[in-house]
């Protein structure tokens, strides 16, 4: 079975045990996630506010960065804010990352009750896949901006399910049972797969996203741009249960 939470709070009470879930904040959350392990970081501790991410700063202050944002905008105080961008090999390689945002890494807090937690984006969407070819219980968990739906972590979730479902039937596994918010999820990946086949880019479709509406306007379009691209890193995060961290 693929099922997807359109929203955290879409999650129903015991819905996650023994389930796999990928958590998914595309703009920008696990995509700044994914790049900075790709660029050496070494863990990243996703913290649900900025007091916890500064209490947990203080604890290893030589070799923590802290980052995260609020309003899209780098957090008083914090080294970094969250772009993808921002977390280059020569800012993050061997370092640990604190990081908090306002909906990403406050979203990962409504998983702790799975199995496993993946970290998913577009730019690793094909090796998140194959990491669940033969995984029984998927949940895709979108993380939304402001409590509210976004299209792109929607988008996202189709791809994700229709790669999983062509991974499966090429293994010639038993058909995948998809839940209604996975079948919709895939239809609207698959609207933007038509359009994209007729010139359009993704990027254009995520700037007029809920999410990406915001970070254009505050001057992110490269963030958007970069978030866009599919299958730009093949590393598949995993979140630590136990020490709630990222590697
Ligand atoms: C978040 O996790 O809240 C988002 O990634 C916000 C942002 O665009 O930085």
């Amino acid at each position: 079975i693929v099922d997807v939470a359109l929203l955290p709070s879409a999650i129903k009470a015991d819905q996650l045990a023994g389930q796999t879930v990928v958590v998914v904040d595309v703009l920008r959350a696990t995509t700044t996630i994914v790049n900075a392990l790709h660029n050496g970081c070494q863990q990243i501790f996703p913290q649900p506010g900025i007091e916890e991410a500064r209490d947990c700063h203080a604890k290893m202050p030589d070799t923590s960065v802290i980052g995260g944002e609020r309003n899209g905008k780098i957090v008083d105080g914090f080294h970094q804010g969250n772009s993808p961008l921002e977390y280059t090999a020569e800012a993050i390689s061997g370092k640990s990352l604190i990081l908090a945002t306002t909906n990403g890494t406050v979203a990962m807090e409504s998983c702790r009750a799975a199995d496993r937690v993946l970290i998913g984006a577009m730019i690793n969407v094909s090796a998140v896949a194959k990491e669940l070819t033969s995984v029984p219980r998927v949940t895709v968990v979108c993380s939304g901006t402001d409590r509210l739906i976004t299209s792109e972590d929607v988008i996202f979730a189709g791809l994700l399910t229709e790669r999983i479902l062509e991974l499966r039937e090429q293994a010639g596994a038993e058909p995948t049972k998809l839940t209604d918010p996975a079948t919709i999820a895939m239809h609207h990946w698959r609207t933007r797969k038509a359009e994209m086949d007729s010139g359009m880019e993704l990027a254009d479709f995520f700037r007029n996203c809920r999410g990406g509406i915001n970070l254009v306007r505050i001057g992110h379009d490269a963030d958007v741009q970069f978030a866009s691209q599919i299958d730009l890193h093949d590393r598949v995060p995993e979140l630590d249960l136990k020490s709630w961290s990222i590697a």
